[in-house]
């Protein structure tokens, strides 16, 4: 076998690593597959030889991605890397947040740390790599808001024009001006994003785009590295829980593909179990995962977490096959709830945006109905961070709705006025 190539979840079909294809000709999803016994050998891959390693590129610090990348990506050389040091994101541990949910060993890797804020950054520095081993002069998605916000530097960064497709009025100010500030084409698309994704498929085909949205499986490679560097600040004790969004099941896939081959691999010895969580308003995964898989039902997608606003996830297929690796299960949760735990979370002075904060509403519900013990580890994913949708918390906290409400103040410009406070 070629050390990477592309290859069919379903049929197990074969491509070299240098074609530009998402699905198969069979139509179900491709991965970046890596002769990963060949790997180990080569490397002599193990937990301390991550451990010990002290990564660079050109010179300077790795960042964290790129820490793996005898597992992210092989081949590259250097000088093809297009990257922002992305990873090396903080792991918290919150008394506050703790007490509020009931569980004393509980953990929050801050994706929202990135450069760009979002986990995204971690899947656009492997794919936009890719896009300039390939010569390709664009690259194209389809966003609810924070993949348009990555795709946007990483593009400027690697001299490549970006374009990137958004549903109008269906996007956080603070992502649309990251678009628009670094530069991207940033096209308003009366739709949702659903239809973006749609036009996405056929600017590939008609336009020569190439797209960089969690369908392009180099992103995927770059989003397992969240989960190998959780196990590696837990000193690779494999923790009971990972709790994370789901909207067009990026994550979900990458990270039951990072833990499958971390077991492969001979880094852990078990898996841990992931509980996905799906906003009510858009919960086609939840949905199907109520009904034994039976089929996935698009809808039109409804919830104040814009970034999971989504109706017909593209990386079904393999979010399945995550769920049965790690026997996990699938939350859903109201925008209600997503809202108390977003004001936990921020009152903890962490803070995220509301998808992010799906994570840790879908753990307070699962802790509540039993799914969870008190007693068991679990690891919460933030996705992006708090500053991504201002307007939100502004609208919250004006309501004056919830024990967490903090409106602002107006008083007279005496010392007096400022006292009664104190
Ligand atoms: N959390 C945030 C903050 C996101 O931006 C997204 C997806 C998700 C969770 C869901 O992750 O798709 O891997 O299940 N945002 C995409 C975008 C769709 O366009 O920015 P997923």
């Amino acid at each position: 076998m070629k050390i990477s190539l592309l290859k069919c979840i379903s049929c197990g079909k074969e491509f070299p690593l240098t074609d530009i294809r998402f699905t198969c000709t069979c139509g179900n999803l491709l991965d970046v597959e890596h002769d990963l016994l060949f790997l180990k050998k080569k490397f002599h891959l193990s937990q301390k030889y991550f451990d010990g390693k002290r990564a660079t590129i050109n010179g300077q610090p790795s960042g964290g991605v790129w820490h793996f990348r005898e597992i992210v990506l092989p081949s590259v050389s250097d000088k093809e890397i297009v990257s922002k040091q992305e990873g090396n994101t903080r792991l918290y541990r919150s008394k506050k947040i703790s007490s509020w949910l009931g569980l004393q060993r509980f953990y929050l890797k801050h994706e929202g740390e990135n450069p760009t804020g979002s986990f995204k950054d971690r899947g656009m520095t492997v794919a936009t790599t890719q896009a300039k081993r390939l010569h390709q002069k664009a690259v194209v998605c389809a966003s609810t808001g924070n993949t348009s916000a990555s795709l946007a530097a990483y593009a400027s960064e690697a001299e490549i024009t970006g374009l990137v497709l958004i549903p109008k009025g269906n996007v956080a100010v603070g992502k649309i001006s990251q678009a628009l500030a670094y530069g991207a084409k940033t096209l308003i698309v009366d739709g949702d994003f659903d239809d973006c994704m749609r036009l996405i498929f056929e600017a590939q085909e008609k336009l020569q785009a190439y797209p960089l949205n969690s369908i392009n499986p180099f992103r995927l490679e770059g989003q397992k590295t969240i989960i190998w560097e959780i196990l590696q600040q837990l000193q690779w004790k494999v923790p009971d829980w990972l709790v994370f969004p789901g909207g067009n099941l990026g994550n979900t896939s990458a990270f039951g593909k990072a833990l499958h081959e971390a077991l492969q691999l001979g880094l852990i010895e078990k898996m841990p179990r992931f509980a996905v969580v799906q906003a009510d308003g858009a919960s086609p995964f939840y949905k199907a995962y109520k009904s034994g898989f039976k089929e996935l039902k698009p809808q039109k997608a409804e919830t104040i977490a814009t970034a999971i606003k989504i109706g017909n996830p593209a990386n079904y297929t393999k979010a399945i096959r995550s769920l049965q690796w790690t026997d996990g299960i699938v939350e859903s949760v109201t925008d209600e709830e997503i809202l108390e735990a977003k004001a936990a979370v921020d009152a903890a002075g962490i803070g995220a945006e509301p998808a992010s904060c799906a994570t840790v509403a879908g753990l307070k519900k699962l802790i509540d109905n039993g799914t969870i013990n008190s007693k068991e580890t679990a690891v919460g994913i933030l996705t992006g961070n708090i500053l991504k949708d201002p307007q939100i918390i502004v609208d919250y906290h004006l309501a004056a709705r919830s024990k967490y409400s903090n409106p602002p103040v107006d008083i007279e410009a005496t010392i007096n006025d400022v006292k009664k406070f104190l």
